[in-house]
């Protein structure tokens, strides 16, 4: 005696549900890949914008030259730097980063110079080294006038190993 096997597909049909599903992933998988789309312009734009920022000056008004005696060290808020007015009148712009890890320098006027709180390095009324670890001189802003104005640009800060006397800006040059 033999047995006959029914050889009928057995499998249960597709369900309509399965590939109403399939399309609803479809669907979520374009919105998903529409916003990430949308994500990288607006942050491709933005960054845009701020380098076009960046790559501006940005010059502040430091005050009248009179305002600065010779033999003064000023600090300038808000350019976060100090302007140090030589006794010749020359000036210069100095930045208050220490160049050894970047702390804010205080001026110190009893001992007219600059001492860092963070390592102890000092520096003196230019801004040269006097006392390590800072490895070079504090950064230079430029200086120019309008009329009695003194402007500081201070997006371009001027690395320096130490001073010289080609760093002063003068008011009126010097004969
Ligand atoms: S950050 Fe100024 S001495 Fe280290």
């Amino acid at each position: 005696m033999t047995m006959s096997v029914d050889k009928k597909n057995t499998s249960p049909p597709v369900p309509k549900r399965r590939s109403f599903l399939t399309k609803i992933w479809f669907a979520l998988g374009i919105v998903a890949f529409a916003e990430f789309l949308l994500g990288g312009v607006s942050f491709f734009v933005s960054g845009r914008k701020n380098n076009a920022k960046d790559s501006c000056a940005v010059t502040i008004e430091a005050g009248n030259i009179n305002d600065f005696l010779p033999g003064s060290v000023t600090l300038i808020r808000a350019g976060n730097c100090y302007l140090s007015r030589l006794q010749d009148g020359g000036l210069l712009a100095i930045s208050r980063k220490c160049t050894h890890l970047g702390c804010a320098v205080p001026f110190v006027p009893e001992r007219n110079q600059f001492e860092c709180p963070c390592h102890a390095s000092i520096f003196d009324n230019t801004g040269n080294v006097i006392k390590s670890p800072a490895p070079r001189a504090l950064d230079l802003f430029p200086i120019h006038f309008v009329h009695d104005m003194i402007m500081i640009d201070i997006n371009q800060p001027i690395k320096r190993a130490g001073f010289s006397a080609d760093q002063l800006s003068y008011h009126q040059k010097k004969a």
